[in-house]
Formats: structure tokens, sequence, C-alpha cells
């Protein structure tokens, strides 16, 4: 008979050859006690470790999860937010992620406080967002970056915890049943004016307002049909206690600085979104519809732009339509006359429904660039849509951005004669007080302008395409014609068409309305060079 200790690894293993202590040897009793006191103590050592390694196991699991806040300041006193909620067991990470108006579920998140992916994926409209956001915990500190864009430079941020619940996605108001708003009656030709965004994005300040409004009223733009002066996004505070919407540094007083562009004979307007927050981030008339159109109102605002968004988290592209609605009454119910202009990017056929929803614009495309293809790109494609565009209901295929430097003169003549001709809204979107002559005349040829302001309020459209070339017509009052001859080619073309394949029929007293001359009628054919991305802009009227 033998008392057998074996030992394997970190766990112990006894085997006893006898399980009977009859049976014990004599050598092996003196040997008992000790033995089990060094087992029970051995076991309850491998117990205490396991104890201590399953809790610092389960405490690096949480170490990501919670609650993280991001709060970058802007210059106006304002914070840009980004929140990080994470749940962590073991290499497993889900939540969200809200960075401004973005709200990413967590579709994939891996790693741990040493090194984390993740991975959000967002809805919007009928397609799918993605952000990559990585990662590590550096003391109490999250550090994290992503790439706006694949090619950009990593943007690098701290979060720290925040409570639970804040930058939670807010609860969901259900949209209103949908009924017509009624026709407000206002921009019977498109709005003509200036909007901030183009030029100054989030730069724009009561002073630049004021001194854009100065050059405005007297440099011949006033007198040539330019009335709006728009503030785009970034002039919102919060709201104070009561929910009113507050501006941000930047805009120490709205009323007085509506009182100012009013007394230059010039109208004021202002931005907002149906989401909770703007496209730059900023706070958004979410559930605040009528307190804010009534603030707007007793501000002395003339024009809206609302901008979709930050509503794409909560709502479907099929309910723009309601929630359009819901600031159009809201702008009605004040009594006070002020341009309703959806910005949603031409998304879910907005030109069918704008009208209905009480909207004087709609967006029609994506955001424009100061560039040749995307000017030129938006302009040419807005033809199916002519017949939407009547007076008080425009097509925008967006601002203007003559002035801006990225293109030629040529191709700005191009753009201004492509907006009139589309009846498009006429909204400058360049710096007015510092722009050149030849600049100040293509914006305000009064010829060309008078085709954009025709009384009639019909879009033109494309009846004639050689390659790339192209010509457009736009029927104006009175039984007079607008012809646009537009070279689409970087190289000069000769462009020659009969008349009647144009719709000018018979002989037409002629007007080149960018040389302000009359052409005598050439017959039943004409021919005409045309710079590289340039126009010859006519005008045929019964003789
Ligand atoms: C969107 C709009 C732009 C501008 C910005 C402001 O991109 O389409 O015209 O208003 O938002 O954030």
């Amino acid at each position: 008979m033998r008392c057998q200790c074996d030992f394997h690894g970190r766990g112990l293993l006894i085997s006893w050859k006898w399980m009977e202590p009859m049976k014990l040897d004599k050598r092996c009793q003196g040997f008992r006690l000790p033995l089990l006191i060094g087992i029970v103590f051995f076991i309850l050592i491998n117990i205490a470790i396991s104890i201590v390694a399953a809790q610092s196991q389960s405490s690096a699991n949480e170490k990501l999860t919670g609650n993280w806040a991001v709060r970058m300041p802007n210059q106006d006193g304002t914070f840009r937010s980004t929140y990080f909620n994470l749940k962590q067991e073991g290499q497993k990470i889900t939540g969200y992620i809200r960075s401004t108006q973005f709200y990413y579920q967590i579709t994939e998140g891996t790693g741990g406080p040493e090194g984390f992916t993740l991975i959000g994926t967002m809805k919007d409209g009928n397609t799918e967002r993605r952000a990559r956001y990585e990662g590590k915990l550096v003391g109490d500190e999250l550090h994290v970056s992503t790439r706006r864009r694949p090619e950009a430079p990593p943007t690098e941020m701290v979060a720290h915890r925040a409570p639970e619940g804040e930058g939670a996605m807010p609860a969901r108001i259900a949209p209103p049943a949908p009924h017509k708003v009624r026709d407000n009656g206002l921009a019977r030709t498109p709005p003509m004016g200036w909007n901030s965004w183009n030029k100054f994005a989030g730069r724009i300040d009561d002073a630049t307002v004021r001194s854009i409004a100065d050059a405005m009223a007297s440099n011949g733009m006033k007198e040539a049909g330019y009335l709006y002066i728009n503030i785009d996004d970034t002039w919102e505070g919060g709201r104070d206690a009561k929910g009113n919407i507050l501006t941000n540094k930047k805009f120490p007083d709205m009323k007085a600085l509506a009182d100012y562009v009013h007394s230059k004979g010039l109208k004021l307007g202002i931005y907002s979104s149906p989401g909770p927050n703007t496209c730059a981030g900023y706070e958004g008339s979410y559930g605040h519809e009528e307190q804010d159109a009534r603030t707007y109102a007793a501000w002395g605002i003339d024009y809206l732009k609302y901008d979709w968004c930050g509503a794409r988290i909560l709502y479907t592209d099929a309910e723009m339509p309601a929630i359009y609605q819901k600031m159009g009454d809201a702008l009605l119910a004040t009594g006070r006359p002020i341009v309703y202009s959806l910005c949603q990017y031409g998304r879910q056929d907005v030109w069918k429904w704008g009208a209905d929803v009480g909207g004087n614009l709609w967006r029609t495309t994506g955001d424009i660039r100061d560039a040749w293809d995307s000017m030129s790109g938006i302009g040419f494609r807005q033809n199916e849509l002519a017949q939407w565009a009547t007076p008080g209901h425009w097509n925008d295929p967006d601002m203007l951005e003559i002035g801006n430097g990225g293109m030629t003169e040529t191709e700005y003549k191009t753009h201004m004669s492509l907006w009139s001709i589309l009846a498009a809204p006429l909204l400058a979107g360049n710096d007015l007080r510092s722009m050149s002559p030849a600049i100040l005349e293509i914006l305000t040829n009064r010829e060309v302008i008078a085709i954009n302001q025709d009384r009639d309020g019909k879009q033109g459209k494309q009846v004639w395409k050689s390659g790339e070339q192209e010509v457009w017509t736009r029927q104006l009052s009175g039984g007079a014609l607008a012809v646009a001859f537009f070279n689409r080619s970087p190289e000069a073309a000769k462009m020659s068409v009969h008349w009647t394949d144009v719709g000018v029929t018979g002989p037409a007293r002629l007007r080149d309305l960018w040389l302000h001359q009359d052409i005598a009628w050439p017959g039943p054919e004409y021919s005409t060079m045309v710079p590289g991305h340039g126009v010859v802009l006519l005008r045929a009227s019964r003789p």
C-alpha cells in the first residue's frame, strides 16, 4: 500500500491508491495531516487566484463601457459634440456613436482598452453611411481618431466620461397627418439675393452680414433685383430654459441685425433644420417648430432655408413631406410673410410635393461646388424638372458660385445664363464687398436677370444637342423666347442651327444679352462661335 501524490500543472491531482483509512500505511499516517492542510491551502490559493483573475478580466471588459463625450469648441461659444455610448464584453463592443447630426449604430466593434476599432453604420434615405473610429483608453480618457474621408488626414479627439443619457437620440415625434398647406403668395418670381454659405460657411457673423448688406445696397445689386440677405448655418446657439432658440456669440442681436438689413431696403433670411441638429451640428428646430417660427417672425426674418440633415436620424425619406409641412404650417401661422426654402437635396421627388407643404423653392440636388464639373453637372441635369416650376414654387439647383474664384468668367457667365434659363433662384454666394467689376457685371446683367425673372415663370428646356453643344430655350411672357447656345466642351466650337429646330419661327428680333447688341435676322439658319465652357444667350421676340 502506498501513498501517491501527483501535481499536474497549476491544478492539483491527488490519487490515493488507498481509499480506506483502515488500510492506511503507517509511513503515510504521520504525513497525512500536513498533507491535508497543504492540499486545502493549495486549493484555497487556486480559488483566490481564479477569483482575482476573473475580477480583473471582468473589469477589463467593462473599462470601455459607458457614455463618452468629445466636446470640441467652435469659435462662437458653441461645441461640436461626439458621443461614444459603448458596451464592452470581452473583445466585443456594441452601442452607438452620435456625431453632431449623425447617429451610427456600432455594427462592428472589436478590441479593448489597449486598442479598439468601431465601425458605425446609419441609414440615410436609401443609402447607408459608415464611419470608422479607432482608439484606446489612456488613463481615464478615450483617445479616438477617425477620417472624414478615406484620403483625409485623421481627426484626433479625446473623450471623457459623460452622464448616461447625455447625447442620446431624442424620442421620435410622430409626423403629422398630411394636408395641403396654403400658398403664402410669396416668390412669384425666383428669389434673388445672397447666401453666406458658399463663401463664408462657419465664418459668417453679424458684422459680415451688415457689410454684405451695405455692399448689396450700394453696388447696383439691389437695383438689379437682389433682395434677400440669407444667413446660412452656424448662427445658432442653444436654447433658453423656455426652449427659445438662442443665437451664438457671432450674432449678438438678431432683431437688431434684421432692423439694420431692413433699413437698407433689403430682407433677412435665416436657416434651420427639422432635425435636432443642423448639417454643421448646430441646434435644429426639432420639437420646437412653432416656437422657432414665432421667434423668426419676432426677429423680423423674411426667409427660411430648412435643411434636412439632422432629421435623417429620426425620419425616413417618405416622411419628409409631413415634416416639411409642419414648418410650412408654423411659418404661415406667424402671419409674417416668410419665404420657405426646402433643402433636402432633391430626394423623394420633392418637386412633386414641395408646393403642397408650403415650399416656395426646393433644392433639386446635393451641394454645388465652385468648379465647372459641379456647376455644369447640376445645371444641365435639370431638364426633366421644368414642368414643376411655377410662379411661387421653384426648382432650386443651389446657390451661385459666381465670383468665388474656382471658375473662369466665361464659366460664370454660363452659370448665370443657365440659372436664368432654369428660372432658378439667384442667390449670389461670393463676397460682395470685394468682387471685381467683371463679376459684378455678370451678377447684375439686367438683360439676363430679366430672363430669370420673367413673370410667366416657365422653366426652360434643352431643345437641341449635338455632342457637347446644347441649345436650351425658355418661353417668356409676350411670346418671346430666350435661346441659349451652350458649349460644354473646353474648346471653342461653332454652333449652327436651323431656327425652326430650336422653336424660333419666322424672322425675329434678336438680341445678344451678354454683348448687349441687337443681331440682324440672319435667315433660317444661324451660326455662332461659342467659347469653351461658354454661352451665347439671345432673346428672340416678335419683330
Ligand atoms: C447643407 C446644405 C448647404 C448648407 C450646409 C450648411 O450641406 O445643402 O447648402 O446649408 O448644409 O451646413
